[in-house]
């Protein structure tokens, strides 16, 4: 049975050895079907910035060749600028990482661990063919072809000039405004909406303006897993709140700025990411009462606003609570598509001034032509929405019966909204099990890749996203991966075929 694979040992040789594990099932000579499985592992972030691999005579042995295979395998990461040979000293890999990633000292091997499990879908190889159940968001659709379509029928009327528009398209903010004041009850002018390149870059823009290195950002545990990778970013201490069927516990927001110092405050009341909770009316304005007393900023993330069972989730906290200091950010990525890349945050002006020069200093403006078809989306939101409600509650009953019939071991609770199956297994083994059932074809998320304090070792994310084939089948794989799982723990990937 294969050990959890732990980063702090990376120059371990039988820990690297099984980084590459199936690398003899490459082509080409020896050396260089270890290097190229040596590069992928550091090309994904198995194998960390900045840590030294085996010595050539200890990987050598563990792997079962001679050193001048492993001598060479090095030399061509060498040659590729991946790592560098040290006089004396060995061979490292080449730091890459922005220096604020590596806040968090001696924390720092386990939160690069599960910064890796985080970004599991980006790290798909190129080519690797995987039933992907990673992502929390639909597959593009019809109403985003025809807005891509309209939008490049229509350009002239929109995009004009040099391009370069900081704010964005001002129709677009018009857009955005009219629909926060209109059907969330928010009143919102064009001018106190950002167009942002999705609601990732919304949170990314008000953690780097209001948190500083050291400081504690406090967000719900299990959360968004870029929540996390947000705070790691700006060189904060991610924090958890603890949930109960409400969404977060007033206690917990009270005692996490109160008593942990939290100087900012992420929280997603409709559809939270990964459980599926939608906050009552109630728990809204108690939270919304204590942020105006308490005067700490809290992003208000509504990107699931539009995906849920009920007709109507409540009114956001920041309708409830027109005093606090409440920053709404959302998105088109859920209720439409992500791969538009369309978000926008709503703040007042002299704040909003500060995101805008920190948006132009990171990307200049989003792109113009997704800006023209969110246009046309947006002015269809109510629609998608019951759209989106369909498409939730037919995947909600297919994974309810999946899970009950291929998985009795595991328990769910079914989403209110979002786009999330968050399932318990009956062991606290989930990131080793995620590798694993990888290997096996199908990607999930670790629950512990969701949780600022790496909790939830017992629990997966599903995503409820994909087509109803795409969920269905990588469901069934999950059930086979668990099976050999629970039979066998995880098996090197040669033995795989063997035992399935
Ligand atoms: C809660 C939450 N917030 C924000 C995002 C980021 O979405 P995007 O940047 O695509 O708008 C996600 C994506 O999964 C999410 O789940």
């Amino acid at each position: 049975v294969a050990t959890t694979l732990d980063w702090s040992d990376r120059a371990d040789p039988a820990w690297l050895a099984k980084v590459v594990a199936g690398w003899r099932d490459r082509e080409g000579p020896l050396y260089a079907r270890l290097g190229d499985a040596l590069r992928d592992a550091v090309v994904a972030f198995e194998v960390p910035a900045g840590g030294r691999l085996a010595p050539e005579r200890d990987l050598a042995r563990a792997l079962g060749v001679s050193r001048s295979t492993v001598i060479a395998a090095y030399e061509r990461l060498a040659e590729e600028g991946l790592v560098e040979r040290r006089q004396g000293s060995g061979t490292w890999v080449r730091d890459a990482v922005p220096a604020p990633a590596r806040a968090g000292g001696a924390r720092r091997g386990a939160s690069d661990r599960r910064a890796f499990d985080r970004g599991f879908r980006i790290h798909l190889r190129p080519g690797e063919s995987l039933l992907d159940l990673t992502v929390a968001g639909p597959e593009i659709g019809d109403a985003v072809r025809d807005a891509l379509r309209e939008a490049a029928a229509r350009s002239e009327e929109v995009l004009t000039g040099h391009g370069y528009v900081s704010h964005g398209l001002p129709e677009l903010r018009r857009a955005v405004a009219a629909e926060l004041s209109a059907a969330w009850d928010v009143p919102t002018e064009a001018d106190e909406v950002l167009i942002t390149n999705g609601a990732h870059q919304a949170i990314n823009l008000v953690a780097a303006h209001v948190l500083r290195p050291g400081d504690a950002f406090a967000m719900e545990d299990p959360t968004y897993a870029g929540a996390v990778d947000v705070a790691e970013l700006v060189g904060a201490r991610p924090t958890g709140m603890r949930l109960d069927d409400d969404g977060v516990v007033p206690e917990a927001f009270e005692r996490a700025i109160t008593r942990r110092g939290a100087r900012l405050v992420h929280l997603t009341p409709t559809g939270q990411n990964p459980t599926g909770i939608v906050m009552g009316a109630r728990r809204r304005a108690e939270i919304g009462r204590l942020a105006a007393d308490l005067g700490v900023p809290v992003i208000e993330d509504t990107v699931f606003e539009g995906v849920s069972l009920r007709r109507r989730p409540p009114k956001p906290i920041a309708a409830t609570a027109p005093s606090a200091p409440i920053v709404l950010v959302g998105s088109l990525s859920k209720l439409f598509w992500g791969g538009l890349r369309l978000g926008w945050v709503r703040a007042p002006g002299p704040l909003l001034d500060r995101l805008v020069r920190l948006k132009m200093v990171s990307d200049h403006g989003s792109s113009l032509p997704a800006q023209a078809a969110a246009l046309h989306l947006v002015a269809q939101a109510a629609g998608q929405r019951e759209l989106m409600r369909g498409h939730l509650e037919e995947r909600v009953t297919l994974v309810d019966g999946l899970l009950g019939e291929l998985l009795p071991s595991w328990s769910w609770r079914p989403p209110r909204a979002g786009l999330s199956a968050w399932a318990r297994l009956p062991v606290e083994d989930a990131t080793r099990f995620s590798r694993f059932a990888r290997r096996m074809g199908v990607a999930v998320m670790p629950g512990s890749a969701a949780s600022p304090t790496g909790a939830f070792e017992d629990h997966v994310r599903i995503s409820l996203g994909p087509s109803l084939d795409v969920l269905e089948a990588g469901i069934r794989r999950l059930a086979e991966a668990w099976d050999v799982f629970a039979r066998e723990g995880a098996p090197e990937s040669d033995e795989i075929a063997a035992l399935v």
